[in-house]
């Protein structure tokens, strides 16, 4: 097994994970969502094991269940992909915001940080991070590309925050 594929461990356990595709389009099934499985493959190649996958349209109320319903598996990390532009349908900040306990500001403003080095167009994105219990919520937009370039810039630094979340590591 190579660095790449190792599993992230805390406590000797895998690290779980969701992903959670929000798209009108993709739930009434006009088009195929393809940033969902790429972010799979990513978690997996990163060492996750993927617990879970979803689809739901851009519909407040789902997102906020789907969100709720990881936090009371204890999954470790969720993403979501889709939903965080200024359509009037793209509510899944707002969704994020209203389950989660704490923000964490500084994934979202590295995420963006990192995009606006690519296009201009990443301020666009309305993308937040939050924690609720012990689930770290990560927003990311619906392309593929954006998806991928996003959650790339922040992806390495996850562990240790999810380490701390979980209480095995201490900092400071
Ligand atoms: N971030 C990166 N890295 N690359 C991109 O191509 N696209 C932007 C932005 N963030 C983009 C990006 C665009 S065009 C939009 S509209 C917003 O993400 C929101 O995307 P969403 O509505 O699919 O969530």
């Amino acid at each position: 097994m190579d660095k790449q594929s190792k599993k992230v461990l805390i406590d000797n356990q895998q690290l779980s994970a969701e992903v959670i595709t929000v798209s009108d389009r993709c739930s009434r099934g006009e088009r195929v969502d393809m940033s969902g499985p790429a972010l799979v493959r990513l978690l997996q190649k990163k060492g996750y094991a993927v617990t879970k996958t979803c689809l739901v349209p851009d519909e407040r109320p789902m997102i906020e269940q789907e969100l709720r319903e990881a936090a009371q598996h204890d999954i470790a990390l969720v993403l979501t992909t889709g939903g965080t532009g200024f359509s009037p349908r793209d509510v899944t900040p707002e969704a994020t915001v209203a389950v989660c306990e704490r923000m964490a500001p500084g994934i979202a403003e590295a995420m963006r940080a990192a995009s606006l080095r690519i296009t201009a167009h990443a301020c666009l994105s309305r993308e937040v991070a939050g924690i609720v219990g012990r689930t770290l919520i990560v927003n990311l937009p619906g392309s593929p590309k954006a998806a991928m370039e996003n959650i790339s810039a922040v992806l390495d630094a996850l562990p240790h925050g999810l380490a701390t979340l979980r209480g095995t590591v201490t900092d400071g």
